[in-house]
Order: C-alpha cells, then structure tokens, then sequence
C-alpha cells in the first residue's frame, strides 16, 4: 500500500479552503487544516484541525514545527487559501484593515512556504496559492487586495523557476468571484445568479485537477471566471 500524503492548508475553516480540504480527505490524503473558527465540521481521522491566529507568527513558526517533526518532515502538499479582502476607496481604508491584508494575503505564504520548501523538496511536493483574478488587472476599490494578490502570484512565479530543478511545483489559481463569506466587509457581493459566480467547490475541483497530473509536468498557473461577470450591491 502506498504511504498516505499529508497536506497543510490555510484557510480551513470555510469558503475555499474548506472545499479543498474536503476534497483532500476524499482523495486520502491527511490535512492539517488551519484557521480560527471550525464551525463547518469534518470529520475524518485524517483530519487534523489547528485553531490559529495566523497573525500570530511565533505560535505559527511553532505548529508548522511540530507537524514537521510529527511527519518526519515528510509533507506532500502546501495550500495558501487564508485570504482577507477589504475594499473601497484607498483613501477610505486604514492602516490596519491593509496591514491585515498584506499579512494574511502575501506574508503567511511567503512564511510558510520558507519553513516548508526543504521539506517539500525531500517528496517532490507541491505548493498550491489562492490568488485572484485581481492579481492580473486593475482594481479601482480594491487597489490594496489586488496588489496583495499581484504579488502573490508574482511570489509564485519566481518561486517555480527556483526550485522546479528539485521537483517542486507552485500553482497558482485565480478565482473570480466565489460565493463563500469572503464579501462579509464588502458593500458587494456576487449576484444570484448560476452564471455570475463560482463555487468553492469548483475551486477544490481545479486543484484536485492540478494534483492528479503526472510527475512529470506542472501546471503553474489556473484562471477560473463564472460566465458572465456581474455583482450586486448589498441593501
Ligand atoms: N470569494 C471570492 O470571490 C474569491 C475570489 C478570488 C480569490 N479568493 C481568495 O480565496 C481565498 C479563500 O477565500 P474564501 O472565498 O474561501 O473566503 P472565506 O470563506 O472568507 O475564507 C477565508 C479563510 O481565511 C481564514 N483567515 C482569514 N484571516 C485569518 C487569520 N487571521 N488567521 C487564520 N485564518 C484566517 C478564515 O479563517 P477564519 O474564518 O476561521 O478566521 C477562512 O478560513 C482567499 O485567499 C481569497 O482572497 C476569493
């Protein structure tokens, strides 16, 4: 029988995230699973919940250890999903609300994939970043999230041409809008209509695609849009 592989992912405990981690279990993999609040259950022996701040950074360096030393260093796949979006006009955000984001968004991956990286080289691992359509276009009331998302991918990018030579692979994705709570700061959200929006599921359906391709090959970068684009605002 072969070994089961392990994952580690951010933003377990709902929308996109939460979706993978599903999809993850499906496929038998073991998911160390991190957020703050686990109110959408799983339940699965392969399974592993860790309530974290990821702000906090010392607990965080110290629970990536632990894991590390519980797998014997062996972890197969790194999920950067944790993501915060605060939108408006620049003006109108404050200084917390866009260190929050630059956090969330492009520190914690860039964190973690450093105390991760040896590991993922030892087994051909991979490293999967929730990015955003944002990160490839302009966005007036979303200047600070789409820069947060550029960067991410462009953290992505150059990543893979360092360490393809070991067998490593980063992916990048790039939803369009999701339906999840990720609008609940937001004066928007998608509209209801089938054609306007994605599912987290179908998020967790391209990275289980990504995942299943032979060794051989990587896909580096995925975009997902629904149809037709529209939004509506909230009342
Ligand atoms: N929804 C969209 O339209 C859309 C489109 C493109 C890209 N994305 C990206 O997709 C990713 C997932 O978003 P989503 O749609 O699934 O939204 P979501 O349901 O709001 O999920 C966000 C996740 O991030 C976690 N998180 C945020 N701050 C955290 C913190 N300080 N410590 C620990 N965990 C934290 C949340 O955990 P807790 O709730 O437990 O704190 C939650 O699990 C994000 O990176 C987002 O930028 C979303």
């Amino acid at each position: 029988m072969s070994e089961i592989k392990t994952a580690i992912v951010t933003g377990a405990s709902s929308g996109i995230g939460y979706e993978i981690c599903r999809m993850f279990l499906k496929e038998n993999i073991k998911v160390y699973g991190l957020g703050r609040n686990f109110t959408n259950e799983i339940t699965s022996d392969l399974f592993k919940p860790i309530k974290i701040d990821l702000t906090n950074i010392n607990i965080l360096c110290q629970k990536i250890n632990e894991i590390k030393k519980e797998n014997k260093n062996n972890i197969n796949y790194l999920v950067n999903c944790a993501g915060v979006g605060y939108f408006g006009l620049h003006e109108h955000l404050n200084t917390k609300k866009i260190h929050e984001m630059t956090v969330i968004n492009i520190e914690i991956p860039m964190i973690l994939t450093q105390l991760l990286l040896r590991c993922l080289k030892n087994t051909n691992g991979h490293i999967i970043n929730i990015s955003s359509v944002t990160a490839k276009k302009s966005n007036t009331y979303g200047c600070a999230y789409g820069a947060t998302k550029a960067a991410l991918t462009s953290f992505s990018e150059s990543l893979f041409d360092e360490v393809r030579k070991y067998g490593v692979k980063i992916t990048s994705i790039h939803p369009d809008i999701t339906k999840s709570n990720f609008y609940r700061n937001a004066d928007f959200c998608q509209s209801e209509e089938n054609d306007t929006f994605l599912t987290p599921c179908e998020i967790a359906k391209a990275v289980k695609f990504i995942i299943n391709q032979r060794q051989e090959i990587s896909v580096t970068d995925i975009t997902i849009k629904p149809q037709k684009h529209k939004i509506q605002r909230k009342i």
